[in-house]
């Protein structure tokens, strides 16, 4: 059996890293037969929009996706194509591991988070209105359905990874009622699940004392704005967004992809890392239960970084997407 699943090449560096990452999976005989859809740039060319319906509807028969990075058009009054995405097909959970890798210049040693970000509500709802000529007001949204279902999953994914503990993550004293509402829910699903330990803690409080001390932390829960900033807090903890991966999971659909951006300065150079692209499809493997050939490119893309002598540019090697693909490839 292979798994049909719909391919985002994306803009900039996408085509590039998501090619790389099509034949990693390739050479290590994953049963995936890509499903090609346009989004970004393309799909404003041919559609006029940068998410267009044809490729949700292909993401919504396929159920998952892998997609490359997108730019956003700038003005025109587009929503991101990355938003549109996950509010189309109710995409609630963000998932963020941040984790040390060898060899990566700047990370922490021995991080190992997982990141649960709440992907639907907060202030990512977009409601905005002016109550005077100089006054704004900016609604946070926040229910207690999106606080327990991503709780939920969260507690469910740790007990399937053996995971230890979890900190949901707020500022409940500011906000008793919203971010009040999303830690009294946590702590309701957290009382189903008495072998894993669970505590909270404030988001400025976390962003201290993250970086002074990451292995104070296991799973972090927040709701989409604490979470957006928290999961960067993490990926720099680990080297930067070029070795994190990431996905965007609903009750139909799931969707890997990297969280770095287009990185027009490298494009079509030959330049790009494939990393976090590989690992957000690795993860995609692991998602559906293909475990060993997950385990298989994750070995080779160990013994790559431990070698270091083909790593990209932004990983202190000289090699560029090509070798770096290639060096992985012979490892498999
Ligand atoms: P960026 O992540 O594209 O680039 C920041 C820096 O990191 C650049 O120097 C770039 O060369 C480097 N970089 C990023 N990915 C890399 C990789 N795989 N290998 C080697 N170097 C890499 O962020 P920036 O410049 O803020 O955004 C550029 C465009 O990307 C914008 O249009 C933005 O809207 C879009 N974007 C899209 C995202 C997505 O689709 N998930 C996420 C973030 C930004």
């Amino acid at each position: 059996m292979k798994y049909r699943v719909t391919l985002i090449p994306g803009d900039g560096i996408g085509p590039e890293v998501t090619g790389a990452t099509c034949q990693i999976l390739a050479a290590a005989g994953a049963p995936i037969e890509w499903e090609e859809a346009p989004a970004g740039g393309v799909a404003m060319e041919q559609y006029g929009v940068p998410m267009p319906e044809v490729t949700l509807a292909a993401i919504r028969r396929n159920r998952l996706g892998l997609k490359g990075p997108l730019m956003t058009p700038k003005g025109g009054g587009f929503r991101s194509a990355n938003v549109a995405l996950r509010q189309e097909l109710d995409l609630f959970v963000g998932l963020r591991p941040a984790r040390t890798l060898p060899n990566v210049p700047g990370a922490f040693p021995g991080v190992d988070l997982v990141l649960f970000r709440e992907n639907t509500e907060d202030l990512y709802a977009g409601i905005e209105h002016a109550v005077t000529p100089d006054t704004v007001v900016s609604l946070k949204t926040s229910t207690v359905r999106a606080a327990e279902r991503i709780s939920r999953w969260a507690f469910e994914y740790m007990r399937y990874r053996g995971r230890r503990s979890v900190h949901c993550c707020h500022k409940a004293a500011v906000n008793p009622l919203g971010d009040g509402a999303f830690l009294d829910t946590f702590r309701k699903v957290a009382a189903e699940y008495p072998f894993i330990q669970n505590g909270d803690i404030g988001v400025d409080s976390l962003s201290l004392t993250l970086p002074l001390d990451p292995s104070r932390y296991d799973v972090l829960i927040l709701q989409n704005l604490y979470g957006d900033i928290i999961s960067d807090l993490c990926a720099g903890l680990v080297g930067g967004l070029g070795v994190v991966p990431g996905a965007n999971i609903g009750g139909h659909a799931a969707v890997f992809e990297a969280v770095h951006g287009t990185a027009p300065d490298i494009a079509g150079k030959g330049l790009a890392n494939p990393l976090a692209v590989l690992l957000s499809a690795n993860m995609m493997l692991e998602y559906v239960g293909e475990w060993k050939v997950a385990e298989r490119i994750e070995r080779a893309i160990w013994d790559v970084l431990e070698a270091r002598t083909h790593v990209t540019r932004d990983l202190g090697g000289t090699g560029g997407t090509e070798t770096f693909t290639q060096a992985i490839i012979d490892r498999l």
